[in-house]
């Protein structure tokens, strides 16, 4: 079973092919980070405009990347949400028209799930059940998932989500757009022992989380630095970077390891761009060592946005369906 999967709900254009025997055998993506980098954010129109002019191209790379042409997919898969509605309407035209014209089927597929799930396109794979860390610019979410399509939400971010909070904080500190990924690289070398910030909602005793307090304290730190020094040299900036980091990544490793002792489960799945975070992934390597769990990571390369995610979650739904005696797209997941 060979299908198309197409991503295209924020500002990358993402187009992949995962074969059911084969495993990915495609992958073609193209980020419109350095379009939106001078508005200082993604602009919804501008990412509209740029999805149609790569979805066709990116398409083409992909079947010659196989060495396939369209009539040997089985079923496409695309992004219906949640994401911008332009941007979401250009994949969803795009995998319509194409299933129409081949005769195949359409699989609409929930965004997140395609995160939650892109840790199996790595090995080892977990076996399900596991618990899910969903850390991403527009989520955060711990979740308890027992097969595909069947996702528990135990504990989530009551403001702002993990990615958003490294991105408001980066901008907050004058770093350029996308500020999350250079942030973290500042906080690599700054000192973890010069400044602390709270660790908002760490003994709340449930699950939930809670980040906009964060960039606040940021703030107060910088001001009172700024204050202090008569400026922030780009050590104190780093040394801010790095508290910021610690408070964020020590308070996600807490919360997961209280769902894991929560549910008895043993296996944690780390999904979505702040997945790529370094200190995170060591700081949950040292914790699962310890406290005898395992922790699966999706490629680097997929932890951002990407089509592969969308194709395998794509091809997982329509196995099932397959197992079931038919061909249903009625995802029971609502996550909105
Ligand atoms: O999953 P994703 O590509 O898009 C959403 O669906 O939201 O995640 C993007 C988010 C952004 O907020 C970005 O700043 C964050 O992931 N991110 C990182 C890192 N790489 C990406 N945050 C912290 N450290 C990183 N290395
Ligand atoms: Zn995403």
């Amino acid at each position: 079973m060979l299908v198309l999967g197409i991503e295209s709900s924020c500002d990358e254009t993402g187009v992949a092919l995962y074969d059911t025997e084969r495993g990915l055998v495609a992958d073609q993506l193209h980020s419109q980070m350095a379009m939106h980098a001078e508005y200082g954010g993604v602009v919804p129109e501008l990412a509209s405009r740029d999805h149609i002019r790569r979805i066709r191209p990116l398409t083409n790379a992909c079947l010659a990347e196989a060495g396939i042409t369209l009539q040997d997919i089985d079923a496409i898969a695309f992004t219906q949400g949640p994401g911008l509605g332009g941007a979401l309407l250009v994949g969803a035209s795009f995998a319509n028209a194409l299933a129409f014209g081949l005769g195949k089927p359409v699989i609409p597929v929930h965004h997140l799930e395609g995160h939650l799930l892109s840790p199996l396109l790595a090995e080892p794979r977990p076996a399900f059940p596991f618990l899910a860390l969903l850390v991403s610019g527009g989520h955060t979410q711990i979740m308890a998932v027992r097969g595909v399509g069947q996702y528990e939400i135990l504990g989530e971010t009551l403001d702002d989500a993990a990615g958003e909070a490294f991105d408001k904080t980066a901008k907050l500190l004058g770093l350029p757009y996308p500020g999350g990924p250079l942030l973290s690289k500042l906080a690599e070398e700054g000192d973890p022992a010069r400044f602390t910030l709270p660790r908002p909602m760490l003994r709340s005793g449930d699950l939930d989380m809670s980040f906009s307090g964060l960039k606040t304290a940021v703030l107060t730190l910088s001001k009172q630095v700024e204050a202090e020094h008569g400026g922030i040299d780009e050590q104190a900036r780093k040394d801010i970077c790095r508290a910021f980091q610690e408070a964020i990544v020590e308070v996600l490793v807490s919360k997961c390891q209280q769902a894991l002792k929560q549910t008895g489960m043993n296996q944690l799945v780390v999904a979505g761009g702040v997945g790529a975070n370094k200190q995170l992934r060591a700081a949950l390597d040292a914790t699962a060592k310890r406290r005898k769990f395992a922790v699966y990571y999706p490629p680097l390369k997929l932890c951002t946005d990407n089509g592969a995610m969308i194709a395998f979650a794509g091809a997982m739904r329509l196995q099932q369906a397959q197992a079931a005696g038919g061909f249903t797209v009625k995802p029971r997941w609502d996550l909105s």
